[in-house]
């Protein structure tokens, strides 16, 4: 089958089918496994970096990676530019698309990332908005291909723990959904995704096959899973007043070593996006040990995620393989099957 993704935004999963979705992975398995042999396949192209947020991975991964095909990037925060207070979403579009050759946006409003790509000549990709993380996914699925017992991904399930009515939560239901997978969102009611999300992924699952289970059960939720995935509890944005209820919402659905032992499986893999509160070393981590008795770790505890089946480093490092990946397929000069064969 040929797929060609040139010009293509990256703002959500949905946009993309399985098939789409696995040529990039084939794409960054190629680029990562290439190494320092790899092609420059987007000399003299320039990139824009528009951050609203923070950001370790996603920023350095565009970074990088740009660098190892050819390209230039311009990081622009919220204080630097115009962007967001004196300059529109769909202003800056048309500017900036007439200057760059790709538009990466970090921030608060999918609707922002939506607007850049609607009035922008150039593809947009999104580096994480509240509702959706889709770059994240790439290297998620990536991750979990390469350390699966298959490497179908439609053989994989998966379960995530945690505050899932977020961008973490939402962006592994569906793209679970997407390409076939056995998913388990495992969480208080209250936290799952909304319903929109969940009507998405069900549409999505009714196409690929993939099995759905949203529950608070823990025990029935991560029985047989394969990786177990979880998030920070606060996300970027939220007001630290919801630490609160946000522990006593979550406390029963820290990843520990039980947890893990409740998948009753020997081989199964601990996952986190990161950066994760896994112990004293950062202010929130001490904070919650002192605050709510959580002195080791937060939503992970010290002992698994830096126990043998964390797979967390190799999952971050994935961020660079894929987002060079997409750039290269989305604004490179080849289809997808040339760039696996070049
Ligand atoms: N996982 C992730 O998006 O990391 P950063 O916030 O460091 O980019
Ligand atoms: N849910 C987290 C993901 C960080 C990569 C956040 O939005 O802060």
């Amino acid at each position: 089958m040929s797929i060609d993704l040139r010009g293509r935004d990256f703002v959500k999963e949905i946009d993309f089918t399985a098939d789409e979705l696995i040529a990039l992975l084939d794409v960054a398995a190629t680029i990562k496994a290439s190494g320092r042999q790899r092609q420059r396949h987007l000399e003299r192209r320039c990139i824009a970096l528009i951050f609203e947020k923070t950001s370790t991975r996603t920023r350095c991964a565009f970074e990088v990676g740009a660098h190892h095909q050819g390209a230039d990037v311009t990081y622009l925060d919220p204080t630097g530019s115009q962007f967001g207070h004196k300059e529109s979403a769909a202003d800056s579009a048309r500017l900036l698309s007439r200057m760059f050759d790709g538009i990466q946006f970090r921030g608060r409003s999918q609707e922002t990332v939506e607007t850049l790509a609607e009035h922008s000549r150039v593809p947009v990709f999104n580096g994480l908005t509240d509702d959706w993380h889709p770059t994240q996914m790439l290297a998620d699925f990536l991750t979990m291909r390469e350390h699966a017992t298959s490497a179908d991904l439609r053989q994989v399930s998966f379960a995530y723990l945690g505050d899932a009515r977020n961008n973490m939560g939402n962006s592994l239901l569906v793209t679970g959904a997407i390409l076939g997978t056995d998913v388990r969102i495992v969480a208080p009611r209250a936290l799952w995704p909304g319903e929109e999300v969940q009507a998405l992924a069900r549409a999505a699952a009714e196409k690929s096959g993939a099995q759905l289970l949203i529950t608070e059960d823990l025990e029935a939720g991560v029985n047989g899973a394969e990786f177990v995935h979880t998030d920070v509890w606060v996300s970027m944005g939220e007001p630290t007043e919801v630490w609160d209820e946000r522990v006593t919402a979550l406390r029963d659905y820290r990843v520990t070593d039980r947890v893990m032992a409740m998948t009753g499986r020997q081989d199964a893999k601990f996952m986190h996006c990161l950066p994760a509160y896994h112990d004293r070393s950062t202010p929130t981590g001490r904070h919650a040990a002192d605050a709510y008795g959580l002195a080791d770790g937060i939503e992970v505890s010290t002992s698994v995620f830096a126990g043998p089946r964390s797979i967390v480093w190799d999952q971050g490092e994935n961020r660079l393989h894929t987002i060079e990946g997409l750039m290269v397929a989305t604004l490179g000069d080849l289809e997808t099957g040339a760039i696996l064969r070049s």
